[in-house]
């Protein structure tokens, strides 16, 4: 079972039954889902070892990310061409549902405010919620943000054959507000580092 109890912030009792009850929302999750969110959870413990911060925090962070994605219906979900505009906003739904969730079973908020964002943030958002939301948490935002952009791209998608690797750093160099320079080449060594391993096990 998914064992997460360290990022639950509620008593030790409670924690256990906060734990099994996200394991639930988390076996829910459809296939491929849980695959994108193992190895998001990878990518986010590698850009975060690399800039000095909380690797586990990170990959937490990274595997629970898309779990607001089990409120949203398979058909649209697992539909294998492209979504149409009205099928994205309901798809772009998951962060909100993910925050909800995670607070429902009582993740800490440096868990739960990076899933919140980790598709689009802006000052208006920030505004919109109680918390305050630390620096270290934006950091996390970009990390898993950045994460899951390559993650997508790089792997074979029904809609997309996977994106060369230089073609997703431009894009996250050019078109990307949440991506900065030091998280992107953290990105960048970690991937250098996974496909060396790659050829030395053939
Ligand atoms: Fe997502
Ligand atoms: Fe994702």
């Amino acid at each position: 079972m998914i064992d997460l109890k360290d990022f639950i912030t509620k008593d030790n009792r409670s924690k256990e039954a906060a734990n099994s009850h996200f394991a639930k929302y988390f076996d829910a999750l459809n296939r491929d889902t849980k695959k994108h969110s193992e190895e998001v959870k990878r990518i986010s413990e590698g850009i975060a070892d690399r800039l000095g911060l909380d690797k586990k925090t990170a990959g937490i962070i990274g595997l629970v990310h898309d779990i607001g994605k089990v409120y949203v219906a398979p058909l649209i979900l697992e539909k294998d061409a492209r979504l149409s505009p009205l099928e994205r906003q309901i798809v772009d739904q998951h962060s909100y549902y993910g925050y909800v969730i995670l607070k429902e079973c009582g993740f800490s908020a440096e868990i739960y405010i990076p899933v919140l964002f980790h598709h689009s943030l802006f000052k208006t958002h920030l505004d919109s919620i109680a918390e305050p939301v630390t620096e270290e948490m934006i950091t996390y935002t970009r990390i898993v943000h950045v994460a899951d952009i390559y993650e997508a791209r790089s792997s074979f998608r029904a809609y997309h054959k996977p994106v060369a690797d230089d073609v997703i750093y431009e894009d996250l160099t050019r078109n990307d507000f949440l991506s900065t320079p030091d998280v992107l080449s953290a990105l960048k060594e970690w991937v250098s580092k996974e496909r060396g391993e790659e050829k030395q096990a053939i």
